[in-house]
């Protein structure tokens, strides 16, 4: 996996963020297992609730294009500090890639690296069910 490339390619991506709302833009870029990488930003509504953050956007495009198994995702915001993924987002993580590695990025130069696990430990998943 190349993680600068990922960041470019999530940086990107966050340039088509609609935000008019909360002018905070992000972008994610999705490799997932099969090699094929998927981008996201965030797309708000005007009755707020629909708003969808960017990392569900990749992994919407992923899963809708049959591709389930994420590698890795790469998550840019527009804020001086590190942007980390919402807590939903985590769990939808947790569904298709529950042991993807998750690049929080400032810049290419700036980012750091953490398993699904640091972000959302004791997680609840697709297996709990099959118990
Ligand atoms: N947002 C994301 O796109 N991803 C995150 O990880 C955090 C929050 C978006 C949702 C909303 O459009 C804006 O950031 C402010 O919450």
């Amino acid at each position: 996996m190349n993680v600068k490339e990922l960041i470019n390619i999530a940086l990107d991506a966050r340039e088509r963020a609609y935000v008019p709302y909360s002018n905070f833009k992000v972008g994610a870029a999705l490799l997932s297992k099969s090699g094929k990488i998927y981008t996201g930003c965030n797309i708000e509504s005007a009755s707020f609730t629909p708003t969808i953050c960017a990392e569900r956007t990749a992994i919407s495009k992923a899963v809708s294009e049959g591709d389930r198994d994420i590698e890795a995702i790469a998550v840019v915001g527009n804020m001086e500090d590190f942007t980390y993924p919402c807590g939903v987002c985590r769990q939808v993580i947790r569904e298709f890639g529950k042991n993807a590695t998750i690049i929080i990025a400032k810049s290419e130069e700036e980012y750091k690296l953490y398993s699904l696990d640091d972000l959302l430990p004791y997680s609840f998943g697709p297996e709990d069910l099959d118990k």
